[in-house]
Order: C-alpha cells, then structure tokens, then sequence
C-alpha cells in the first residue's frame, strides 16, 4: 500500500488510499487464484478468460463499476470453496455417487465462508455463495428464483456452465461448440438467465478457437 504523506491535500490522500486498497485487493485476488492453481482447480478456459466474458457481460447489461469488480472476483474465485472438497472427489474419474455430489455442493458455502472475511470482497462473496441457482428454484445452496439471485451470479453461472460443458474430463470429452450453445439457450428461462446467455453467446463464438484450444479438444474435432 502506497505511503500516505501527511499533510496532503484530501484529495490526494483519499486518491492514494484508493490506490493502495486496489492493489491490496489485486494482491488477494492473485493470491487466491494461486492457491486454485496449486490445487490445480484452474481446469477448462483460463480463468481470467472467463473474466474477460463476464466482464464484457456485465458492460453490456449496463452493471455499475462497484458491482462489475465483483464481477471479476466471483468469475475468478467462484470455485475457491473447492479447496475444502476432498481429493477424491474432486478428482473422481467417474460420475459422482449422491453422497459425493451432496459434498459437492457444499463448495459455494464454502467459497462464501472464505471470502466473507476479507474486507471488500463480502458482495463478491455473496455472489459466489449463489453460483449455482437455478432461474426456476431448483438450484443451490438457497433456491433463490429469478431476480432474488444476484445479477453477478447469473452471469457466473452461464459462463461456468458453458465452460464446463465443452471442457473435457477425465471420464469424458467436451461437447462439441454447437451442442453447448444449444444446452444453453435449451435451458434458458429455466436454469439460466436468458438475457445473460443472449448477451453472452456472441462472446463465447468469437472466442471459439481459443476455447477449445484451452479445453483439450480440437474446433474440428469438436465441430
Ligand atoms: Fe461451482
């Protein structure tokens, strides 16, 4: 955090401060995205290509600066809470039994639990706690509808979504880019927010090649 001189003019100190809190929130948003390298929960896309998406999401629905750097933290951290899910889960070369998936889903909590604590990040935190509702009531951890779930969430969750559709695993592969985007809009007004996935599509097209490069699986291949 950059020295604040005393006797500086408000203006300056308070513009210091700022500089100072954004780089301290820089350096947490590093750090954490570190420890998911580490546990090598960085699969699929690169993570900030989906923040990349979320951000240009987020412009185009018109969000405001505050609530589009939340934004950039749920897109980046929204699986942090995978941290506490044990290996054998998480790397389970198989479908999940109902007890491991139960586990499973306890990773937004988890997220929410981390991140809750640091000053700033609580609205992000929030947001990564909703990643997984459903537009309808059927997702979790609340089965919030609708608007009730946070607009970041909503965006977070199309854009995991398709990334783990055309992701392949070690159990399967990706699914092809047409079949993704045909998932996507199947379950618009159901599980997704369709403005979030109308607004997103055109993204995730011009980003095609890069995606399944990153995915492990060749646009021919896949197309
Ligand atoms: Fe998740």
């Amino acid at each position: 955090m950059g020295l604040v001189l005393p006797g500086a003019p408000d203006s300056l100190r308070i513009k210091q401060l700022e500089e100072g809190a954004s780089a301290l929130r820089r350096s947490v948003i590093c750090a954490f995205n570190q420890l998911l390298d580490l546990k090598d929960l960085n699969t699929g896309v690169h993570s900030t290509r989906l923040a990349e998406w979320g951000l240009r999401v987020g412009q185009e629905l018109g969000l405001d600066e505050n609530t589009l750097q939340n934004l950039e933290v749920a897109a980046l951290l929204h699986d942090i809470g995978k941290i506490g899910i044990p290996d054998s889960i998480l790397r389970k070369p198989a479908k999940l039994d109902g007890n491991e998936y139960a586990l499973m889903k306890k990773h937004p909590e988890y997220g929410w639990l981390v991140l809750r604590e640091l000053p700033g990040f609580e609205n992000a935190a929030l947001d990564i706690l909703h990643h997984h509702e459903s537009l309808d009531g059927k997702g979790y951890p609340a089965g919030l509808k609708g608007a009730e779930i946070p607009v970041v969430s909503r965006i977070v969750c199309v854009i995991d979504a398709f990334d783990a559709m055309v992701s392949s695993r070690p159990y399967r592969q990706g699914l092809p880019f047409e079949e993704a985007v045909r998932r996507l809009i199947l379950s618009s007004g159901t599980q997704f927010d369709p403005e979030v996935v109308q607004s997103f599509l055109p993204y995730a097209q011009a980003d095609m090649d890069m995606v399944f490069a990153a995915a492990g699986t060749s646009v021919t291949l896949a197309l």
